[in-house]
């Protein structure tokens, strides 16, 4: 009677090991979300903006490469940029106003 159970909970796991694994080896046929903007499609790596567990802050948005506030104000007009460094300084939130997954549309309209 009890070898049953055992290769039930055995199968168990070892499915459910592999349903993790091939979830974070294709996570785009697992998450299906939507497709990022045209800027960010080269971004091959889901990490480079989520963190696993946490999901996405601004701070990952920040770094280095991305969009720091010295990246900020050399690519953006003044305007823009002076906008953003306030936002920064204020702990502003840049999923406050950002989304991702939404095709071109990187702005929430709620
Ligand atoms: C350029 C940064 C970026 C990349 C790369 C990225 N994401 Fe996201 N993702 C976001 C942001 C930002 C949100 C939050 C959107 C919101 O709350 O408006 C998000 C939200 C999500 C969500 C929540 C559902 C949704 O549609 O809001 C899922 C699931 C997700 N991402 C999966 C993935 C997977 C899987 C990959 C890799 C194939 C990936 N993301 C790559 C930035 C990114
Ligand atoms: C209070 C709302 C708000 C917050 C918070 C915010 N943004 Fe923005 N952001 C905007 C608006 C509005 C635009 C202009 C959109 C447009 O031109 O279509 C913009 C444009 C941008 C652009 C494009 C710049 C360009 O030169 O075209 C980038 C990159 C950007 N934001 C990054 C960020 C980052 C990184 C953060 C977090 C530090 C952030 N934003 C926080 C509202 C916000």
């Amino acid at each position: 009677m009890r070898k049953p159970i055992v290769i039930t909970l055995i199968t168990s796991f070892v499915g459910l090991v592999i349903v993790c694994a091939m979830s974070y080896g294709f996570p785009t046929c697992f998450y299906c979300p939507g497709n990022i903007c045209k800027a960010h499609q080269a971004i091959k790596n889901c990490g480079q903006c989520h963190i696993p567990f946490k999901g996405v802050s601004s701070s990952m948005c920040m770094s280095d490469g991305c969009h720091s506030i010295d990246r900020l104000s050399r690519l953006s007009i003044k305007a823009l940029s002076d906008l953003h460094i306030s936002y920064v300084n204020k702990n502003k939130d840049c999923l406050d106003c950002h989304t991702e997954h939404r095709e071109d549309n990187l702005i929430h309209h709620s």
